[in-house]
């Protein structure tokens, strides 16, 4: 069992890194391998809509992505977390997800399996957002329309309104519990 944190704040130790690590340790305290990804750290350009993905279902950039699209291709689970920027995911996150339209045309185009195997992926969203009213239904509906085109399952959210200052997350109570019980959950199902 293969599990990819995928984070996408560029506030390096920030919530979203804090709730990911949380996450990931207790679904590797349950036996699963686990790896995490931040996308601020890699050079992935925006997809350019030039469609050379609809004949061959690989993406004719050649940057990090590439390395990416690997990381998925291996994983049984994903986590991908993010903080709300502007009501969305952050840029950064929407590069990466906006990349993986060379899978979508694997699967809806070539119908060719959209991560090279038929086996039984799932994936949660975790989010973090600064206003006490945050809103995190346009970044769950874009992580829910990227698990539908990869054929990942979508097993829920975990997502944390008015949590605004660096490391803020650690004192809400309970919120670290409830990220290290999703990574569980996530390997045990
Ligand atoms: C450019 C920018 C836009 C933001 N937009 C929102 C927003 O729309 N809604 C919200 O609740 N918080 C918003 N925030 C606050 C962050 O989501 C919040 O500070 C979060 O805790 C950051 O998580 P991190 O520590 O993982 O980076 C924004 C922050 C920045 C820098």
């Amino acid at each position: 069992m293969k599990v990819l944190g995928i984070a996408g704040s560029p506030r390096r130790g920030g919530n979203t890194d804090l709730l990911l690590a949380e996450a990931l340790k207790c679904a590797a305290g349950k036996g699963a391998g686990v790896k995490t990804i931040n996308v601020c750290d890699l050079d992935i350009a925006p997809c350019r809509h030039c469609d050379d993905c609809l004949e061959t279902g690989d993406c004719s950039l050649d940057d990090d992505m590439q390395l990416v699209y690997r990381e998925m291709e291996g994983a049984d689970r994903v986590v991908l977390a993010s903080p709300l920027f502007f009501m969305g995911i952050t840029a950064q996150m929407k590069a990466m997800i906006d990349r993986c339209q060379a899978l979508w045309a694997r699967k809806y185009r070539l119908k060719r399996p959209p991560l090279g195997d038929l086996r039984r992926r799932k994936g949660i969203f975790i989010g973090v957002g600064g206003l006490r009213m945050a809103d995190f239904k346009p970044a769950i509906t874009t992580v829910k329309a990227l698990f539908t085109s990869l054929d990942i399952g979508y097993a829920g959210e975990l997502v944390f309104p008015g949590i605004d200052e660096k490391g803020a997350i650690a004192g809400h109570p309970g919120a670290l519990k409830s990220a290290c019980l999703a990574g569980q959950k996530l390997v045990e199902d």
